[in-house]
């Protein structure tokens, strides 16, 4: 590793900074309206099949490429194959994150608004349908949700500018237990609501009728989505991971508590919505309307802790996944263009808060503008459908067919002394080599026919 080159300080700090990147607003706030737009069972299954088919083996090759390099994402690519096209993935996965941060910190600012509105007790005091007003007022405004975008991406490059171990890594392992128990506590209570059954149902019975090739491809989307895949945040995490540690374990573990934090997120979210007279189909602003309402009606009778408390979850899941993309344009920054961790925190907060402030607009002064749709829902459906999974597909593609089989094997069996690794070997380099690149490039083709 590189001289002077932070590293997670162990096993129980990786999985919690990469479980922090990977959990967020995508398994609490994207997952349960996707899933909702996507006729509810049948997109879980398909999301499941798509998490261990594709992302995991892609998770394997960010892996593989972030710790043998020890390198953030664009000088670990020029390294293994130096001065070749190559450096175009090294640039699609530097741009992915940070714009994927520009419209993030917007939602991210919803959160920090809206604990304005928990202090208040707008939760307690209203009713599902005046949360709903609250939601749909406060977004269109035009400059309340920009300050609130601005308090959220100064965060985010406040904990980054700490650096590895005293800013990323201690805030993940302080908020990630916290938040498991807290989906879990919801969503105990949500399926209880009166009224609730039928959103309980409507997540256990699939409807594959109703699936089509773009539900199939939202799938994938999301779960490139919610692992942080494909856009060099998991790359750039794996490069600080010690020599020792079993990668396939740490991914294991951290694509099973997303998949688990994303479906009890379901079960959180869908069983309010019924219990509250909400449509399943409502889209982003849903876990606005449904989780401050839940938590607000627990009957805790803790004042208004309990209208903060839905809040402050979605303001910490989104941090602990903000980080990471800001995290790889630092690594960035400072490898390539010998920047001091400051000064690149500096940049990429200037730049991820104008494009934000863009983002943010197109839902009040700038909405209708564009002929092609909100710049936000563009910005949204570009980075996950399109340039996360494509930059997974060349990060297969250049695993599987262009680095040394023994730097890979090596890499991923630590120098063949885990006996699980070198056992699996064999299976895990057919399916990066031939099933990940098949499957991805099928569901690009069936998003076009279908
Ligand atoms: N992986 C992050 C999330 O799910 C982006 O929110």
């Amino acid at each position: 590793m590189a001289e002077g080159r932070e590293s997670f300080s162990g096993r129980f700090a990786v999985i919690m900074a990469l479980a922090g990147s990977a959990i967020g607003l995508g398994n609490i706030w994207r997952f349960p309206f996707m899933l909702g737009e996507g006729g509810g069972a049948a997109f879980i299954i398909v999301y499941i099949i798509v998490c261990a088919l594709i992302c995991l083996p892609i998770m394997m090759c960010e892996a593989i490429i972030g710790r043998s390099t020890h390198l953030g994402t664009f000088g670990a690519i020029e390294k293994l194959a130096p001065g070749t096209h190559w450096k175009w993935l090294g640039l699609l996965t530097v741009v992915t994150p940070l714009l994927m941060l520009s419209y993030y910190s917007v939602i991210g600012g919803w959160s920090v608004g809206f604990l304005g509105e928990g202090l208040g007790m707008a939760f307690t005091k209203g009713t599902p349908d005046d949360a709903s007003a609250l939601y749909n007022g406060f977004i269109a405004k035009p400059l309340w949700p920009l300050l609130c975008h601005t308090v959220f991406i100064v965060l985010v490059a406040l904990i980054v500018l700490g650096g590895v171990n005293k800013g990323i890594e201690k805030f993940s392992n302080i908020s990630m237990p916290v938040l498991f128990l807290l989906i879990v506590i919801i969503a105990v209570y949500s399926v209880t609501l009166p009224g609730a059954g039928a959103g309980v149902r409507y997540l256990l019975h699939p409807d594959f009728s109703k699936l089509t090739g773009a539900d199939v491809m939202a799938a994938m989307g999301q779960a490139f989505f919610s692992l942080s895949l494909g856009d060099g945040a998991t790359l750039t995490y794996f490069s600080y991971v010690r020599k020792n540690e079993n990668i396939m374990a740490t991914g294991a573990w951290t694509a099973g508590s997303d998949l688990l934090f994303a479906i009890i997120a379901g079960f959180a979210v869908m069983p309010a919505v019924f219990a509250a007279g909400l449509a399943p189909e409502a889209g982003p602003g849903l876990i606005f309307q449904a989780i401050p309402y839940v938590f607000a009606k627990m009957g805790l009778n803790i004042g208004w802790l309990s209208d903060v408390m839905g809040v402050v979850f979605f303001l910490v899941a989104a941090l602990t996944s903000a980080i990471s993309m800001m995290e790889v344009g630092v690594a960035f920054l400072q490898e390539q263009k010998g920047f001091s961790r400051k000064k690149a925190v500096g940049v990429l907060l200037a730049g991820t808060w104008a494009l934000g402030c863009v983002c943010s607009l197109s839902f009040g002064p700038f909405h209708g503008i564009m002929s092609g749709g909100r710049f936000f829902d563009l910005c949204d459906a570009l980075v996950s459908n399109y340039m996360m999974p494509f930059g997974g597909l060349l990060f297969a593609i250049l695993v599987g067919w262009k680095l040394p089989p023994k730097l890979v094997r090596d890499e991923f069996t630590n120098g063949g002394t885990i006996a699980f690794n070198t056992t699996i070997y064999g299976v895990l380099r057919f399916i990066i080599k031939w099933v990940v690149p098949v499957a991805i490039i099928a569901i690009f083709v069936s998003n076009l026919l279908l």
